[in-house]
This record gives C-alpha cells, structure tokens and sequence, in this order.
C-alpha cells in the first residue's frame, strides 16, 4: 500500500502561493510514479485573513496543524501591515508553539548555479547553518520605561535556556555526524562581548563535545564568520548558532548558494511536526508576475521528504533541480531566469 502523508499547506502572503503551488505540482507527479500518497490541507493564514477579520493563527488551528505529518509555508509579511503583527503572530508563534527548536539551513550551490564569490564552486559552497530557533532576542523578552519620554528605555533581553541551548547543539554535533563530510562543526557566537549567554554556549559545546569525539570542532565569532562565509566558506561542514545570528548568517549563505531564489529552510521539532519553506520571503512587488524562482519552494519540498523519511523521493526532486539549474535557466533571479514560475515547476516535475 502507498505511504499516505498529510500536509498542511500555509500559502501565506506575497508569491507565497505561487511557488508553493510549483512544489505542490512537483510533490504531484512524484506521487503519481513512485507510489507515495499525499493529502494537501490549505489553511488561509497571513496577512489577507488578518486585514479581514482581524485573525492571526487562532488555537483551533494550531491544534489541527499539529496533527498533521508536516506543514509546508510558502512566506509570511507583508508592508501592508505594521512590521512585526505577521511575524511575531504567525511566524514566530508557529515555531514556539510547535517548539520547532532547530531551523537547519543548507548552503549548498548547484553545478550551473551561479555564485557572486569569486573563483569558489560547488565544490567550495557546502554546509548546513543549525540555528537555534525558539529562543534568544526572538523570545520577546523586554520592554519600556519611560516610553516617549526624552527618558525613555528600550530593554530587549537575549533569553537562553541551559535545555534549548543543549538540544541545539546536540542536534548540531548529530547532523555533523551524519552528514558525515568533513565532520567539523563550527560554533558561531561573540564570547568577547556577550558575556553571559555566549559563555552558557560554551560551556554546553564544549560539554556535549565529549559524546562526540569523532567530531573536530571550531569558534567563530559572527563577526568574523560574516568574513570568511565569503572570503573561504570552504572552511565549514556544520555552523551552530543562536537564533539572531542564525538569521543574519543565513542570508548570506543564501545569497552565496545562488540568491534567495533558491534556499530552503526547515524548522524541524525532532520528533515532532515539521515545517519547510523557502527562505525568500514573500517578495511583495513581485506578486501575481510569475517572476519569482520556486527552487526554493521545490527545494523545501524536498527537505519536507527527507523529514519524513522518504529519502529516496528527495533524492528524485534534488536530481530534477539540478537538471534544471544546469540546463534550463538563465539565472535564479526574480524575473531573469528566462522561464515563469510555472515553466519551472513544470520542468522539475517533467524530469521526476
Ligand atoms: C527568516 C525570517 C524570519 C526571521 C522573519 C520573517 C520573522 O527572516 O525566517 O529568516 O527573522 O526568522
Ligand atoms: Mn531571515
């Protein structure tokens, strides 16, 4: 019998829909050849329901998306809603409420995909961003004094717990592991200012360090990182970080593996549900032109496969992209890759 999965389909705002729709029709034709089942469950969430009626992501539905087998998200935010109302009450609420603790980011660039680093290929572009991913400066934590006074305070505190640090960093020596390429894992952090919680992180590291003695480890401060991303990204396997660092790094790595057009991301509670989605965000002056890359999305459907355990499926869908990459378009930019949305995702499905 098929292998039959539930997916919770979040288009969300901007060309969300448009390349999730392109990853919906490639995880289609994979189903029809290769005998895995899916159900796609829509959820109207973003900005368009909340300009509506005011909803977020009401209880009700967390509570269904919780038991599904994986939620696929196409991106949240939008301008024409004050910065942070979408974010922090859709985004960041579905990563706490799920405790969706790991966000794991590969930057990995395609043969045929071309990078703005000088002299550096695909053999040079190749490793995975661990970050932390429910806790930090995201968690909320702070607050007024004073507000609109000549007096006013503005505190924004980094909360790091001792259990949300350790099962990241566990994670990470685990996925370098198992990755099992040069089997470093470099520890992002700014020990030399952040007295407090960069030493937690130290001192976890270099604690959990001790189960895996088959893996060599690095110190980085972000700053420096930042640097050699882009100078030497050769040098690193696995990257394990914070949740802001995580996110600043990130967009460098997608922009080294190709632009945004084409990461992926997944926020991942082991053992629990998972969700994927591009990293390009919602693009918003793009939306409805049929310019915007869907590998992301694509992508991210493959990483969906990998979590679920079909590893050989997503090996198909990596083998179309890179076909794709290689021989189909010009660039992986919006509006430059001399195909719409569409022609890509038909491409993709017509080589599963
Ligand atoms: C990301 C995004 C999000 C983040 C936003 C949309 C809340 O930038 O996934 O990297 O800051 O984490
Ligand atoms: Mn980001």
């Amino acid at each position: 019998m098929a292998r039959k999965y539930k997916i919770a389909v979040v288009p969300g705002d901007g060309i969300g829909s448009e390349v999730v729709a392109e990853g919906i029709k490639v995880l289609k034709a994979l189903s029809k050849k290769h005998g895995i089942a899916f159900e796609f469950c829509y959820f109207d969430i973003g900005k368009d329901r909340y300009l509506k009626d005011g909803t977020l992501l009401p209880d009700e539905t967390l509570h269904e998306l919780k038991g599904m087998d994986a939620i696929y998200l196409g991106a949240i935010g939008h301008p024409d809603v004050t910065p942070g109302i979408l974010e922090r009450g859709i985004m960041l609420k579905l990563r706490f409420e799920l405790d969706l603790y790991i966000n794991l980011r590969p930057v990995i660039l395609f043969p045929g995909v071309e990078t703005p680093l000088k002299n550096k290929g695909p053999e040079d572009i190749d490793f995975i961003v661990i970050r932390e991913n429910t806790e930090g400066l995201y968690a909320g934590s702070g607050g007024f004094f004073k507000k609109g006074s000549i007096d006013e305070i503005a505190i924004q505190e980094s909360i790091n717990s001792r259990k949300g640090v350790e099962r990241c960093i566990r994670y990470a020596f685990q996925c370098c592991r198992e990755r099992n390429k040069r089997k470093q894992l470099t520890l992002c952090g700014k020990n030399n200012i952040l007295t407090y919680e960069s030493n937690l992180w130290d001192r976890v590291f270099e604690e959990v360090h001790k189960e895996y003695s088959d893996i060599t480890t690095d110190y980085q401060y972000v700053d420096a990182l930042c640097m050699w991303m882009i100078k030497n990204p050769e040098r690193f396997d696995v990257i394990v970080t914070n949740n802001m660092f995580g996110d600043i790094i990130t967009d460098i790595g997608a922009v080294i593996q190709g632009g945004l057009g084409i990461a992926a991301s997944a926020n991942i509670n082991p053992g629990g549900t998972a969700m994927f989605e591009p990293v390009g965000g919602s693009a918003p002056k793009y939306t409805g032109l049929q310019k915007i890359n869907p590998l992301g999305a694509i992508s991210a459907a493959k990483m969906l496969l990998d979590y679920l355990g079909e590893k050989e499926a997503g090996e198909i869908i990596l083998s179309a992209i890179k076909r794709v990459v290689k021989n189909d378009l010009k660039s992986m930019d919006a509006g430059k890759m001399g195909r719409s949305t569409t022609e890509v995702g038909d491409l993709v499905s017509s080589y599963i």
